[in-house]
Order: C-alpha cells, then sequence, then structure tokens
C-alpha cells in the first residue's frame, strides 16, 4: 500500500475496484496517491506560500505553475505591508497588491492580507507631522483607521484573512515598545482590530507573532487575545510565525502553544514556515527583521551545496513538523511556507545577507527536496 494511503480515497477505492471492474495494484496505487501538498493535507488544513512580487506579476514562471500546483492558499511577501502600499500619506502603491490579489482569486486560494499593523516596513511619514515631530494619539489613530479602512476596505470580500496586528509582543511577554504603543497606548491593539472589522466585516482577523513558543510570548499572546475577546473585539485565529531552526524549538513547545491558542477559542495557524539551518553570530532564535549582521567569514558554510548528512536532517526536521502539525489538524487550519523555493527565501539576506540558504521545501531548481517527500508522508497518515 502505497505510503501516501488517504483515508478519504478509502471509499473511492472500493467503488472503482469491485464488481465488474478489478483494479491492479499500480491503478490502486495512482489513484490513492496525492501529488500535491495541498491534496495530501486536504480535509487538514490549508497549505501555502508567500508570494514575491515576480510571482505576482508572472515574472517566474516555473514558480508561478508550483504555487498553483502545489498550494491553496497565499501570503503576500511585502506588497501589503505599510511601507510598501502607503509610502507617502497621501500615496498608495495598490498595483502589486492588486495583482496578489486577482492572483488568489483567479486561483480560487484563500488570500491572507500581511499585515495592517506592525513597527517593522512602515512608512516614515505616519508616525511624524510636517515638521517631523511625532505626532499625537488622535492623529496617529485617524491614520491607522484610513490606512485599514483603505487597504481592507478595497480588499473587502477578496482577502479572506488577515494578519491585523503583526508582532506586538516582545520575547519576555511583555508589550514590544513600538511608536503604536508609545504614541496610542496599548489601545492600539484593540482599534487595529474594530477598524479592520469595519472595514471588512467578513474577513477572519488574526494576531501573528514570532516564538510564539517560547512559554512567556505564550502566555502574553493569550493574555493579549483574552483581553481583547473580553472587550468583544472579533479575533478570528492565532498566527504562529514557524522561522524555526534545525533542532529548536522543541515539539513539546510548538504543542503546547497549539494548544493553548486554541483552548481560546479560535483557530491556529503556522504562518511563515521555514527552517534556518545557516549559523548565526548571536544565539538569536526569532525572527526580528531589524536583528542583522554583517558578512563574516564562516558564517555560510553551504555556498557550494547542501552536504546529505544535513539535507537528511532537515527532511527528518520537516516531517517532526508536521507530523505535530497533522497530530492537531483539528486546530491547525492553515500551514504556510515563507517563500516558494529556497532561492527566493528571505534567509538567503536575513540576518546576514549574501549567503545560500535551503530552508524550504523546493530547490533551487523548484524540484521537490526530500522534505517534500517527508512532509507529503506525514500530512498523509
Ligand atoms: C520579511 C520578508 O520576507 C523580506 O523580504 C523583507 O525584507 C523583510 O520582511 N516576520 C514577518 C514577515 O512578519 O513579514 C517578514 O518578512 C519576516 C519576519
Amino acid at each position: 500500500m502505497s505510503v501516501f494511503y488517504k483515508k478519504r480515497f478509502a471509499p473511492l477505492l472500493l467503488l472503482a475496484c469491485t464488481g465488474a471492474y478489478s483494479c491492479s495494484s499500480s491503478e490502486q496505487a495512482a489513484e490513492e496517491t496525492p501529488t500535491s501538498l495541498k491534496e495530501a493535507a486536504e480535509g487538514d488544513f490549508y497549505i501555502g506560500a508567500a508570494l514575491n512580487y515576480d510571482q505576482v506579476y508572472g515574472r517566474e514562471e516555473e514558480a508561478v505553475a508550483l504555487i498553483k500546483e502545489e498550494f491553496n492558499t497565499i501570503s503576500p511577501e511585502n506588497m501589503l505591508k505599510m511601507g510598501p502600499i502607503h509610502p507617502e500619506q497621501n500615496v498608495y502603491n495598490f498595483e502589486p497588491a492588486d495583482k496578489y490579489v486577482a492572483f488568489g482569486e483567479e486561483n480560487d486560494m484563500f488570500t491572507i492580507g500581511h499585515t495592517l499593523v506592525w513597527h517593522s516596513q512602515a512608512p516614515d511619514w505616519i508616525f511624524v507631522d510636517k515638521e517631523g515631530n511625532t505626532v499625537g494619539r488622535d492623529t496617529l489613530l485617524q491614520r491607522m483607521e484610513d490606512h485599514i479602512a483603505t487597504v481592507a476596505g478595497r480588499y473587502k470580500g477578496k482577502i479572506d484573512g488577515w494578519d491585523v496586528v503583526n508582532e506586538a509582543l516582545e520575547d519576555d511577554g511583555s508589550l514590544r515598545q513600538t511608536k503604536w504603543l508609545e504614541i496610542i497606548g496599548e489601545e492600539y491593539l484593540q482599534k487595529a482590530f474594530e477598524f479592520a472589522k469595519e472595514a471588512d466585516p467578513e474577513a477572519e482577523l488574526y494576531y501573528n507573532d514570532y516564538s510564539l513558543w517560547k512559554p512567556a510570548k505564550r502566555e502574553a499572546a493569550v493574555h493579549l487575545v483574552k483581553n481583547l475577546q473580553e472587550k468583544g473585539i472579533q479575533v478570528d485565529g492565532v498566527g504562529m510565525q514557524g522561522h524555526y531552526g534545525i533542532d529548536y524549538p522543541s515539539l513539546e513547545d510548538i504543542e503546547a502553544s497549539i494548544n493553548a491558542f486554541a483552548d481560546l477559542g479560535v483557530k491556529v495557524m503556522i504562518t511563515e514556515l521555514d527552517v534556518d539551518l545557516l549559523p548565526n553570530p548571536s544565539n538569536r532564535q526569532g525572527a526580528d527583521i531589524a536583528m542583522t549582521f554583517e558578512p563574516q567569514e564562516g558564517f555560510n558554510p553551504y555556498a557550494e551545496g547542501l552536504p546529505d548528512s544535513v539535507q537528511q536532517k532537515l527532511t527528518r526536521r520537516y516531517a517532526d513538523l508536521f507530523e505535530l502539525f497533522h497530530k492537531h489538524r483539528d486546530k491547525i487550519s492553515r500551514v504556510t511556507f515563507w517563500g516558494v523555493a529556497d532561492k527566493h527565501s528571505w534567509l538567503n539576506d536575513w540576518p546576514m545577507e549574501g549567503r545560500r540558504s535551503y530552508p524550504l521545501l523546493f530547490d533551487r531548481d523548484y524540484q521537490p527536496k526530500p522534505a517534500y517527500e517527508a512532509v507529503m508522508e506525514a500530512v498523509s497518515e
């Protein structure tokens, strides 16, 4: 029996292979074997990838073909962030986002908006007046509302779920000291969700953050969502950015967070999944995009290719992760990779520029890696 055997194919096979019809084992295997990630995970969770500009503009045919073939949900890697889409007060750059949303519609994909309120990649103008002085609370709230009404309003009914707030927490569980918090106060969280709800009442609304497996951050995120829920604010899900390493976090920590968020009665999503194999000069664990290092000797160990032993470790890691996600498929609604093929990954340039990274399921020639087979197997059990 194929390792990809899926319960849901069983009734079909029974029908097809009884009575006047008999099936050879190879015919059976062909019918039983899912041929894509989305098919393998069907009925469990959506499976997706973040798209870059070339892909939404159709400039990279191989990647586009792969996206259509393998995934049923998409995220915008950069084009819907506040800086790129709203670079100046009265200037919106909608074109790339329009293309992204059209791609989602044309291909019938669950289309994610990322992200409405974030401290990174926010445009400079939003926090200052014409003289360059920090704006007051009311002004910033008004600007936030205008931004959300305009962007989430434009894609109303087309974007299925929004990362409303991204990365509001520090790893120790305290609220991150951002301009949003500094100028508006803690209420900015609630306001962001309220404005999003007004702009698109049908869209799912999420809180998204990295390192949510860390116990202190997990507790803080639970507290944050509970607080909003107690105020009657709609939160539909928590996105756990999956910027993981080869040997951290532990599966137990990830699992504890999946359970903790599911206990809130919200959807759990693994967003931004990639597995970083490269060394870093600090003990960094997480995805703070401001944390970068100058290129240094010895930090690009696989420039000429990935040794078999490391490929195997990556495969094992992906198998473990997806066995866990599969186990919790009743809680997890979506798993999204942060990129399509290795060559697109932001981890080629972060936290150190110009390296060769191998964090995804497809190699630089768009070919599935052994980790792909491991994922197919894990979700098909
Ligand atoms: C990254 C993009 O992949 C890069 O292209 C960009 O230069 C920086 O941002 N957490 C997030 C994502 O929520 O938006 C970040 O994406 C990665 C970390």
